[in-house]
């Protein structure tokens, strides 16, 4: 490229290069860590969404090369290209949502937890730049262990002042996917057909499963239960050690990122009844953070709804997660304050 030229960009004339002022109406969004596993297929997804005008791909490696991979497919989005900890700033300026998929994933035998040392700080430096240049942007925070790295995201935006938990989101899109795919499979059901909330967390027994309010309404077995339960909860171990040390979900991640990233955006040019489930700041229950259904709208969140009646099973299975995500939510929380 020559000099001043974003990485990204056609170094053509200005009147060749007319395509790169397609995308002039729609949303600017921002992937970190845009390089991985989990960001390049979100990135080629994000760069197919016609609500995408301007497309910012950073990574602390290999973004010119993912850069100029998806600049060349033919939709409307711009894609521009940041690299390093000095090119952080401009990638997070002037965008309407950040998607942050940044940070190590497991291998077989770790715990999401077992990602906070290393994550943890990812995300802080992450968000200080967005707190310092986009406060007003949707952060959408897919980074692992994210019942501990939404904590810390808000603590941040707290810290600088910036702090609106209306755009603070937890990503636990992939939980609902799993659980809409498995309870298909048992059921013999179009997964597309199936609507099954999942409350909570996003690690282990804090992924809650609603089956009893599962749409269109099934009558489980207690057996199917249990199957069901179990494989939702373990969905993201099953791959892990089907992928043998090599990584975790990211295929089927980018796509849960995308179908929540597009909700996001439904919501943010005002379509009504965008209804998702998200892990946010939250007085469903008495812990600060907790995933459930929420409406989004332009601000953001916009109404977060009850659970909804629940049965025995998942009474015990929400004490569980609440012990839980307690200890996960205040680990996050220290980390920014200490
Ligand atoms: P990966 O290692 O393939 O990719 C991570 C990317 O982050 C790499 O390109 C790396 O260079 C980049 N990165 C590292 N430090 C960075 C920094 N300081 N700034 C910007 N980028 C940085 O991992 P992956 O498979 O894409 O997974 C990423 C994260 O997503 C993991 O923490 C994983 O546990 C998590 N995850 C969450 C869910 C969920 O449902 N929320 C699902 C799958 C994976
Ligand atoms: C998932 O649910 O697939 C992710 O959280 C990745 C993991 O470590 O399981």
């Amino acid at each position: 490229n020559p000099p001043n030229t974003q990485m990204g960009e056609s170094s053509a004339p200005a009147r060749w290069n007319c395509r790169a002022k397609g995308g002039s109406s729609g949303f600017k969004v921002a992937i970190l860590g845009a390089a991985g596993g989990i960001g390049q297929p979100l990135a080629m997804l994000m760069k197919m969404n016609p609500l995408v005008s301007v497309l910012h791909l950073y990574d602390v490696v290999n973004t010119h090369g993912v850069t100029a991979d998806i600049s060349h497919m033919d939709t409307g989005a711009v894609v521009r290209g940041f690299l390093g900890q000095q090119q952080l700033e401009d990638a997070v300026t002037g965008v309407d949502v950040v998607i942050i998929p940044a940070g190590v994933p497991r291998k077989p035998g770790m715990t999401r937890d077992d990602l906070f040392n290393i994550n943890a700080g990812i995300v802080k430096t992450l968000c200080e730049a967005i707190a310092k240049c986009s406060p007003q942007a949707m952060v959408n925070i897919i980074s692992n262990p994210v019942n501990s790295t939404v904590p810390i995201a808000a603590e941040v935006f707290k810290k600088a002042g910036t702090y609106d938990p209306r755009r603070v989101l937890g990503v636990t899109m992939l939980d609902v996917v799993r659980a809409n795919t498995f309870v298909g499979e048992v059921m013999g059901l179009d997964p597309r057909e199936v609507d099954c909330p999942v409350v909570g967390g996003h690690a282990g027994v804090t992924i809650l499963p609603l089956l009893s309010q599962v749409k269109p309404p099934c009558s489980f077995t207690q057996k199917e239960i249990g199957y069901l339960t179990d494989r939702i909860q373990n969905g993201g171990t099953e791959v892990v050690e089907a992928k043998a040390g090599t990584g975790s979900a990211t295929l089927s991640m980018a796509y849960a990122a995308v179908k929540f990233a597009d909700a996001c955006l439904r919501g943010l040019r005002g379509d009504a009844g965008v209804v998702e489930c998200a892990y946010v700041s939250s007085q469903v229950t008495e812990l600060p953070f907790f995933a459930s259904k929420v409406r989004l709208g332009r601000a953001g969140v916009e109404e977060i709804y009850p659970l909804g009646p629940l049965n025995e099973y998942e009474r015990a299975g929400l004490e569980k997660a609440k012990k839980e995500l307690a200890e996960s939510i205040q680990k996050g929380v220290s980390f920014v304050r200490k």
